[in-house]
């Protein structure tokens, strides 16, 4: 079976990143990371992906001085190396209508909410804050709004009792690692369709276990 091509765009440390790489070395994963792109040059990720011998590049954005090149540039090099689905993985910049709807639901992003809460910057301080009792991460088709789309999975993870941003951040970070493969996996398998702004799930699966928190007794 021919493997989905993929194309990751980073911008920071590259732990989603990772998490991909990860799942696509086993020999039945159903996609392959073809290219790893960053607009900033000092981007931790492209370690990882020289490490795991996969194709970089860098495209910086202040080389460009409007975002439609900078999009336009971005989109060249997906095409030339013949990318079938992109990943936004902490990719830090906001891409322009018409490479979101070139790329229509062969774009994806992970964002460390449940959303439609807390699109945009500051998830975890802002979940603390607003005192909720569950978050945690969406992988979901990207859309012109920020942050909006299909989504695809979300993985739920409890607000503790002594949480900071910190300490919940890597909660959820953990919760990214499992979901972004997963995602990947399901729409290399074709098990994805997009109805509206609904993405439905192919083939039956077990409902998760209810989650309560606090938990009912000690
Ligand atoms: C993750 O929290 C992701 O959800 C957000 O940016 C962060 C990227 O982290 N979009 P990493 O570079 O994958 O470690």
């Amino acid at each position: 079976m021919a493997r989905l091509k993929v194309g990751v765009l980073i911008s920071g440390r590259g732990s989603n990143l990772q998490a991909l790489i990860d799942a696509c070395a086993a020999p039945d994963f159903p996609a392959e990371i073809a290219l790893v792109l960053s607009n900033r040059a000092d981007a931790g990720g492209l370690t990882r992906a020289q490490e795991a011998g996969i194709a970089t590049a860098v495209v910086p954005h202040r080389d460009f001085g409007e975002r439609p090149l900078f999009d336009a540039a971005i989109g060249k090099v997906l095409k030339e190396a013949g990318i079938e689905l992109v990943c936004l993985a902490g990719f830090m910049r906001v891409l322009g209508d018409a490479f979101v709807e070139s790329w229509r639901d062969r774009l994806i992003n992970i964002h460390p909410s449940l959303l439609p809460a807390f699109p945009g910057l500051h998830t975890h301080e802002r979940a603390l804050e607003a005192g909720v009792r569950f978050t945690g991460c969406t992988v979901h088709y990207v859309r012109t709004a920020v942050d909006d789309g299909p989504i695809i999975i979300q993985a739920a993870v409890p607000v503790l009792p002594g949480d900071d941003a910190d300490l919940l951040a890597e909660r959820v970070l953990t919760a990214e690692h499992r979901a972004y493969p997963l995602a990947l996996r399901l729409i290399a398998e074709g098990r994805i369709k997009v109805v509206g702004n609904r993405a439905l799930v192919e083939g039956s699966y077990a409902a998760p276990a209810i989650g309560l928190n606090p938990p009912d007794g000690p």
